[in-house]
């Protein structure tokens, strides 16, 4: 196993929070922390922290995404919140908005409810060429179960109720469910959600994997990668100082810690990284009054967005950026166009060049201004990536629970409002 992560965690510019007092205290609360996780691991109670040695399934996936790539042209992801955004994330290392390449299906995460898009897509795609994926962990999510009821209806439409089944799978946990049901009753294939894993820490499951593989992306690429940061963190012979997760909660929990967690990347690729982030911080972390707001942002974009805020606003954020290396990288201008000497500070520049030297300037003028930054600098964006940040920020949220000390894998305050929805739901007239 290589004690080497494939990114470097900084937070030589977040000095007002790590040089308190308060941040020891945390970081020695994020250890405790570790030692449960450990606790959890060895007795198997927490199955996430197994899932990233485990192949044995992955052989089923690649089946699965076998099938549904030789079958369909376009693939829907049907599902919302945990079920979709880690699916979503890694979805966008093999498509950054032009398609996949290779032979991949194009995949479309539809995760809310809104029949404008659902009529669109109905509109654009050839449904006989189209497969959908289902995924629910709890079987029982309005939002889902509506738009698979939807889509069948279509399908038979389309390809007749006896072709429908092989154009869906469904991902669902065992047990009776309305989701597991209506596949078992209809022939669907279906595909075991780990009961042990919670939607939002599901990523790295088949809920994750099977659309990354149907995107021609390596699982054992992204279960590698997890598995080298779980490593560094729980391995007994190895310190808490090595432990990136652990440091990150405590420079989240620590008294005079900020009130918003910016998570800036400065790549396309990652900004469903960043949606997925603020899900898994938002849900698990947001309890007993406690809790950071989650900001995706994106850069360079965001430098024409927020940066002023950000600079000269309230000193109430931490700011994440993560970074990869992209010196170089891209076409490069070339002098021969560059004719107007006020061009030519771009001439043999490349565009990898420019994000380069502005997301270095983002980070020095926020920590000129004395605003706490960490940096997460990222050698490639790959799967062993991927997977490693992913199982970082799951971590982190984990450990900073553990300081804060609430329940990172419930959300029991959602639950009136779905309640109330389904009331009102009752209380209207049927079509
Ligand atoms: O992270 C979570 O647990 C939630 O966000 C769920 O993923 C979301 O509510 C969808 O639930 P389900 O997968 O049961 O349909």
């Amino acid at each position: 196993m290589p004690g080497v992560l494939p990114y470097r965690q900084d937070l030589s510019r977040a000095a007002v929070i790590t040089e308190s007092a308060g941040f020891e205290r945390a970081l020695a609360a994020a250890g405790d922390g570790l030692a449960a996780l450990r606790r959890a691991r060895d007795d198997g109670r927490l199955p996430l922290l197994t899932l990233p040695e485990a192949r044995g399934d992955l052989a089923m996936i690649e089946a699965r995404a076998a099938h549904h790539r030789e079958h369909a042209d376009d693939v829907v992801i049907l599902g919302t919140g945990g079920s979709s955004l880690g699916g979503q994330a890694l979805y966008a290392l093999a498509d950054s908005g032009f398609g996949p390449s290779g032979n991949a299906p194009r995949l479309r995460f539809l995760d809310n409810i809104d029949s404008h898009t659902f009529d669109h897509m109905f509109r654009s795609l050839d449904l006989a060429r189209t497969d959908f994926l289902v995924i629910s962990k709890s079987g029982g999510t309005a939002e889902t179960l509506l738009q698979c009821l939807i889509c069948l209806e279509a399908l038979v439409d389309a390809v007749g109720r006896e072709n429908a089944a092989s154009h869906v799978t469904v991902i669902v946990e065992p047990g009776s469910n309305p989701l597991r049901h209506l596949a078992e009753a209809w022939g669907i294939t279906v595909i075991d959600h780990d009961p042990g894993i919670g939607g939002r820490y599901a990523a790295l499951t088949s809920v994750g994997l099977l659309p990354a593989v149907i995107a021609g992306l390596n699982p054992a690429a992204l279960r590698e990668g997890a598995q080298q940061v779980l490593h560094l963190s729980l391995n007994t012979a190895i310190g808490l100082d090595t432990s990136e997760p652990a440091l990150g909660a405590a420079l989240n929990t620590a008294p005079g810690a900020r009130w918003s967690a910016v998570l800036a990347v400065y790549a396309d690729r990652l900004a469903p990284f960043a949606m997925w982030f603020r899900q898994l911080w938002a849900e698990s972390l947001g309890k007993d009054g406690q809790g950071t707001l989650p900001a995706p942002a994106l850069g360079a974009v965001d430098q024409h967005s927020q940066l002023q805020l950000w600079l000269d606003g309230p000193d109430d954020k931490l700011f994440t950026v993560v970074t990869a290396e992209t010196v170089g990288h891209g076409r490069i201008v070339s002098s021969e166009l560059v004719e107007d000497d006020r061009l030519a500070w771009l001439a043999g520049r490349s565009m990898g060049d420019l994000l380069d030297a502005e997301a270095r300037a983002t980070i020095e003028t926020l920590a000129e201004c004395g605003r706490p930054v960490r940096q997460l600098h990222l050698e490639r964006i790959d799967e062993t990536t991927a997977g490693a940040l992913m199982m970082h920020f799951m971590l982190e949220t984990i450990l900073a629970a553990h300081v804060l000390g609430v329940d990172p894998f419930d959300q029991p305050a959602v639950e009136r409002s779905k309640v109330l929805a389904r009331a009102y739901l009752a209380a209207m007239d049927r079509h």
